[in-house]
């Protein structure tokens, strides 16, 4: 049976519509998902909106309108937003669902029944914004005299009566988990950081509200719904079947942003501990999508629309050119014109157009029909360099979430089939060595293939659309596919003829573009 693999985004807060930084994360997130199907994994990718919450309640209030509405409204974008960009989520859940109300009541029941939680009064410092309680010693100045949290949001004055979560607790075996499993937190930047903040002593956690009504009601506690945040990472559970039928607990990876870490790889894994369940293996914080090195903000005005520059670009150049150009793990910038440059370098001169040659060549010279592949030591040197690209570096690199150097990777392989065109004209051998010029297409033919699937969890639609072109069956575009060593053999014998080709990368206009 085929291993299961469970992966997450966050969950957003569906208070605005989504920006370039919600879509960074669910295009992220699913190349993970497809390149783990590609290896023959039984994937499951969730995704979805996490509706809770004072800052839920307040933009709601603003709007006035009710906090049920505007979360249906904005949920829908964000879910239109996937669907647009292709993420392949299996399941978008949203924190209003009934059985994620009952996930989050049993998870709560549970972590009561360790004796960890403990009903009090909350008094200190809470940010609406970061839906986040903080130390005093936390706080900075802001500008005006103001105290603002780390993140530099405003914060207010609470005090309520409030169950609280003794995760005070926890720190040693907080302090374990990250020492004994140095992948639990990544990268190694951030795993630094959460084992400071857990050595610099923990706090008891407030984990429920009682001066607002807009969340899961907390068992047995008339009055009491739960803080946002121990709702929204029950999320996971919920996905996972629990409580009733957890098969698919625990997630293999939670992606997150940079700006939540605490949350998941602090407060998440001692809820679970303290509930006697499981830990996610691996919590991934991917850095900051900033628009031309600037922060994106409303007031600013420089927010983007992730469907906007998919309409303008498309939707794999915005893949491709997301994963290609930031370091997953560190933050990135975004503009037109860097869309523009690498779209047009890499997919439209050096993969599209590759591929436009050999295959018109093919539909030309051969009237479709596919020639063998060379033998001479030239040709093998290719395939070998090609192949070790598809089959070994690109998925290594992508298994371990290094998605820019796995594109180096495999953009080296497209180099290297490049210069061998350029090396072996065989727009001159049609006249003068017709056999070879036979050879070295078909030897192309054979690395085109092998290229495509190697991309397509990036670029899924280009990628299918240029597989069925070379007759590749859909059920033959995994990495066993690519480990089989007679496919271009049998597809030669089965008559397949190619067509000829329409091209599959346009290239950009740079001053349309921009
Ligand atoms: N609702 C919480 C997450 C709960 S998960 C159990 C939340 N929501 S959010 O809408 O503010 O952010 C959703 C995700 O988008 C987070 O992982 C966050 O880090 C990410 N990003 C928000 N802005 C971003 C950028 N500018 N760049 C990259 N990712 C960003 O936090």
């Amino acid at each position: 049976m085929a291993k299961p693999y469970f992966v997450t985004t966050a969950i957003s807060y569906p208070n605005g519509r989504p920006h370039i930084g919600h879509a960074y994360e669910a295009i992220a997130t699913d190349v993970i998902a497809r390149f783990h199907r590609l290896t023959g994994q039984d994937v499951y990718f969730m995704t979805g909106t996490d509706e809770h919450g004072l800052k839920m309640a307040q933009t709601a209030r603003g709007q006035g309108k009710g906090p049920r509405a505007l979360a249906d409204e904005m949920s829908a974008y964000f879910k239109e937003m996937d669907e647009s960009l292709d993420v392949s989520f299996d399941r978008f859940i949203r924190t209003t669902e009934p059985e994620h109300y009952a996930a989050a009541q049993a998870l709560w029941k549970a972590m009561e029944a360790s004796g960890d939680v403990y009903l009090g009064r909350y008094e200190g410092w809470y940010s609406v914004r970061d839906e986040a309680f903080y130390d005093e010693k936390e706080l900075i100045d802001g500008e005006g005299g103001d105290r603002l949290s780390p993140q530099g949001t405003p914060v207010e004055w609470t005090v309520e009566e409030s169950w609280f979560f003794r995760l005070s607790a926890y720190e040693k075996r907080l302090l374990d988990l990250y020492e004994s499993n140095p992948n639990f937190v990544q990268p190694d930047s951030r795993r630094n950081e959460v084992m400071s903040f857990v050595r610099g002593g923990l706090s008891d956690l407030s984990i429920s509200r009682t001066s607002f009504d807009w969340g899961v009601p907390v068992p047995d506690s008339p009055g009491h719904v739960m803080y946002v945040w121990v709702d929204a990472l029950a999320n996971y559970l919920t996905g996972a079947g629990y409580p009733e039928n957890p098969v698919r607990w625990p997630a293999d990876l939670h992606v997150i942003g940079k700006d939540i870490v605490r949350f998941h790889a602090v407060y998440w894994p001692a809820f679970l501990m303290a509930a006697g369940l499981e830990l996610p293996r691996q919590v991934f914080a991917h850095g900051f999508l900033l628009n031309r090195g600037e922060k994106m903000s409303k007031s600013i005005g420089n927010v983007v629309d992730p469907l906007d520059l998919a309409k303008a670009f498309g939707v794999d150049a915005l893949r491709y050119f997301l994963l290609r150009e930031v370091p997953f793990g560190q933050d990135g910038s975004y503009s037109a014109e860097a869309i523009v440059t690498r779209t047009n370098a890499e997919l439209a001169n050096s993969f599209g157009n590759l591929a436009q040659r050999v295959l018109s060549m093919i539909a030309k010279n051969l009237d479709g029909e596919l020639p063998a592949a060379g033998e001479a030591g030239d040709d093998r040197a290719l395939l070998d360099r090609v192949t070790s690209a598809c089959a070994k570096e690109v998925p290594q690199a992508f298994a371990d979430l290094a998605f820019s150097q796995g594109i180096e990777s495999w953009m080296q392989g497209v180099f290297a089939c490049n210069q061998y065109v350029d090396a072996q004209a065989p727009w001159a051998l049609r006249k003068t060595d017709p056999e070879r010029m036979k050879a070295v297409l078909g030897t192309l033919f054979h690395c085109l293939r092998d290229l495509t699937i190697a991309i397509s969890p990036v670029i899924p639609t280009s990628a299918a659309r240029l597989l069925d072109a070379l007759g590749i069956d859909a059920a033959a575009r995994d990495h066993a596919a690519l480990a089989d060593a007679g496919w271009y053999e049998r597809l030669r014998a089965s008559g397949f003829r190619l067509a000829p080709p329409t091209p599959i990368f346009p290239r950009l206009d740079p001053v349309e573009a921009a």
